[in-house]
């Protein structure tokens, strides 16, 4: 074996640790095709939260009163939904709690053409989703485990 094939031999092998390696990538990526057909069902719902929290702004800025009033129905439903209970711990269900209160305020705001009372709850519920994601991400509640996740 030449010199420089061994040094590149020895790069490979030290990048391959380093995880570096293709191989390394292609692993990540089929990991990520591979993911239990529930966690994409719970990423697509979680996405529609933020579609309907667009739409309540949206209203907010247009004054669409009917806008506002549907966004916040369409949020609350979703708390409402069995899918949202990701996880049993209490502090998750105070968010929630906290959550549907908010989008029901929201919903009244929208109802009575308070645009005031509606950007400021909008604002409030904006910092519990900041939250509940917050406490999500320190405490991963949720995501690589199915069972957890039926609960
Ligand atoms: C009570 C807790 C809680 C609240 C409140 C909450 N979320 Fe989430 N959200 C979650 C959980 C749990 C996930 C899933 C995390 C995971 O996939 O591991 C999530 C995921 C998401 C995702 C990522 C979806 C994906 O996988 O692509 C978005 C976007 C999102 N939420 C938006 C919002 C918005 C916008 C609000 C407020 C209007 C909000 N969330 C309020 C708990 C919450």
């Amino acid at each position: 074996m030449t010199p420089s094939i061994r040094t590149s031999l020895l790069a490979l092998t030290c990048l391959a640790c380093l995880g570096v390696a293709p191989g390394g990538i292609r692993a990540r990526s089929q990991q990520e095709e591979g993911r239990p057909p529930q966690d994409r069902v719970l990423s697509m719902f979680m996405q529609a939260k933020l579609d309907h929290s667009k739409d309540v702004l949206e209203g907010l800025t247009i004054g669409d009163f009917e806008q506002i009033v549907r966004g916040a129905e369409a949020l609350r439903q979703l708390a409402e939904n069995e899918l949202w209970r990701v996880n049993p711990d209490i502090t998750y269900t105070r968010y929630t709690e906290e959550f549907i209160r908010l989008t029901e305020a929201l919903e009244e705001e929208g109802r009575e053409k308070n645009i005031d009372g509606a950007t400021l709850n909008y604002v409030n519920l904006t910092i519990n989703c900041v939250n509940c994601h917050k406490f999500v991400r320190d405490r991963r509640v949720t995501f690589r485990e199915p069972e957890t996740l039926r609960r």
